[in-house]
């Protein structure tokens, strides 16, 4: 559409993730094919792509598939093929068994196998060859997320032409937990050969910052980092530094107004029988979330009587994830559990004290619930940002409604005037849940004008507009 067909070097925009940012919706691969999915980050890349000759290389969900490169909404997607063995090994295995555990503060106790990591180099590999094959002469390259930190590494080696930017989506751990990986070294000097790594708080540059001194000898100067050959000769610098994620704000705020989305919202709410108060947990069922938190504090409520099945109901959705993955597994048991006990306990033939859906819902969706929602409970006990708190907030576009919301949260940062808590202080979580369900209208109101501030000036194209011009800045120093 519009521009001649992708042909190999010709791309001076580049986006390398582990997933494409497309879903398939058919098997014919043209346009009719895929759907764009509604993450943040392809909005606010798509422009970009479009004004530049930009391209997405990432995996497109199938394994055992080879697919030619292809165009779509003005993309070019440049699908890297994955076997049964490296979804497993690569993937569900070092990517989330082994990385995600250890990023997220341990706590599920992270695998380390060097068959995994033997695949992850292969896999990480692969995709940079995929990328330095499509760059055009002084391309800008910007790889995503923990699947793909040796990336920068093998595309520096290809491609030393190239300004290569990294964003870690997901915490950066401290060094004294990322010690524990066997291939801590090789991670830290892989990231280093990006230009410019970004991180979401503060405190996970800071911490990286940490582990390139302590663990490769890197020169750290604030936010630069020097690496030196063998004679002391700076050969190249990089820098670490914060850029917090948001969302497609505008999104968010266009559908919060849609008759059809407000008249949805409405029957979510008669369909519960119209309680005073609707709370809402929205989550990828994943146990860096603290959904199990959730439910004993919201379990506890019920059975002291401040609250009840008639006066409120708790919706939570939990979205299928990593679903071959062993503690996913585990927690699904254990959510299921906790729900059926609570419901067993509570409901009555009229009420239920929790809708458990088990499902990933449409973004219209998302927000008819946002907007049936008198409370949201964001209880993760760690998470690199969540946008699902900033949603909210987006979307409660007459400034009523309370974000009960986890400290170890990146968005905790920005989010000052949610009702901060520690959800593993469950006594503090319960205190916190009763404050947002009683709030004044009045205390409401200020807490989320002060929030819509902050996420309506601060959205996914300030996000990446200012990731990528101090990327252009640090390649100019050089
Ligand atoms: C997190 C990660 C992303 C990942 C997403 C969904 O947000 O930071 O990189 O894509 O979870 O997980 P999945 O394993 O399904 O890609």
């Amino acid at each position: 559409t519009g521009k001649p067909a992708l042909h190999p070097g010709s791309s001076d925009f580049i986006v390398v993730s582990n997933r494409l940012p497309v879903d398939r919706v058919s098997a014919d691969i043209d346009d009719a094919g895929w759907r764009r999915s509604p993450g943040g980050l392809v909005t606010a890349l798509a422009p970009v792509m479009a004004a530049r000759e930009g391209a997405w290389v990432g995996w497109h969900g199938a394994p055992d598939e080879e697919l030619e490169p292809f165009r779509h909404d003005d993309m070019d997607l440049i699908p890297v093929a994955l076997s049964a063995d490296e979804v497993e090994l690569y993937y569900e295995g070092f990517s989330n068994a082994t990385l995600w555990p250890l990023y997220h503060d341990v706590i599920a106790p992270p695998e380390f196998h060097r068959t995994w990591w033997d695949c992850y180099r292969k896999v990480n590999r692969r995709f940079a060859q995929a990328a330095a094959s499509s760059a055009a002469p002084n391309a800008t390259v910007w790889v995503q997320d923990y699947q793909l930190q040796l990336v920068p590494r093998y595309l520096r080696q290809l491609r030393p032409d190239l300004r290569i930017g990294f964003f870690n989506h997901i915490p950066f751990p401290p060094p004294e937990i990322f010690a524990q990986l066997p291939w801590r070294r090789d991670i830290i000097s892989g990231l280093l050969d990006a230009d410019l790594i970004g991180f979401q708080r503060p405190s996970d540059s800071a911490n990286f910052l940490r582990s390139a001194r302590r663990f490769v000898g890197a020169g750290v100067k604030a936010s630069q980092v020097q690496i030196k050959d063998l004679d002391g000769k700076t050969v190249h610098i990089s820098r670490a530094a914060p850029f917090p994620i948001s969302i497609d704000v505008a999104k968010i705020a266009e559908l919060a107004v849609r008759p059809d989305v407000i008249a949805r919202s409405k029957q979510i709410r008669a369909d519960l029988g119209n309680p005073k108060t609707i709370l809402l947990g929205v989550d990828r069922l994943d146990y860096t979330k603290g959904i199990t938190h959730r439910l004993k504090a919201y379990g506890e409520l019920l059975s002291d009587g401040d609250l009840t099945v008639e006066d409120a109901a708790l919706i939570q959705v939990a979205s299928p994830s990593r679903e071959r993955v062993e503690s996913y597994r585990l927690l699904r048991e254990e959510v299921d559990g906790m729900v059926g006990r609570i419901n067993g306990q509570f409901d009555t033939t009229s009420n239920t004290a929790i809708r458990y859906l088990h499902h990933s819902y449409p973004v219209e969706e998302m927000v008819a619930l946002y907007l049936a929602s008198d409370v949201m409970l964001v209880t993760s006990l760690r998470d690199g940002m969540n946008l699902v708190a900033k949603e909210y907030v987006a979307a409660r576009g007459n400034n009523t409604g309370a974000l009960v919301l986890s400290e170890f949260t990146g968005a905790a940062d920005q989010l000052k005037s949610a009702l901060l808590v520690n959800p593993h202080d469950i006594d503090g979580l319960k205190s916190a849940i009763m404050r947002a369900v009683r709030l004044s209208p009045g205390e409401s109101s200020r807490r989320m004008r002060a929030m819509r501030r902050q996420v309506l000036s601060h959205d996914v194209q300030r996000w990446s507009e200012e990731f990528l011009d101090t990327l252009q800045q640090e390649a100019e120093l050089q």
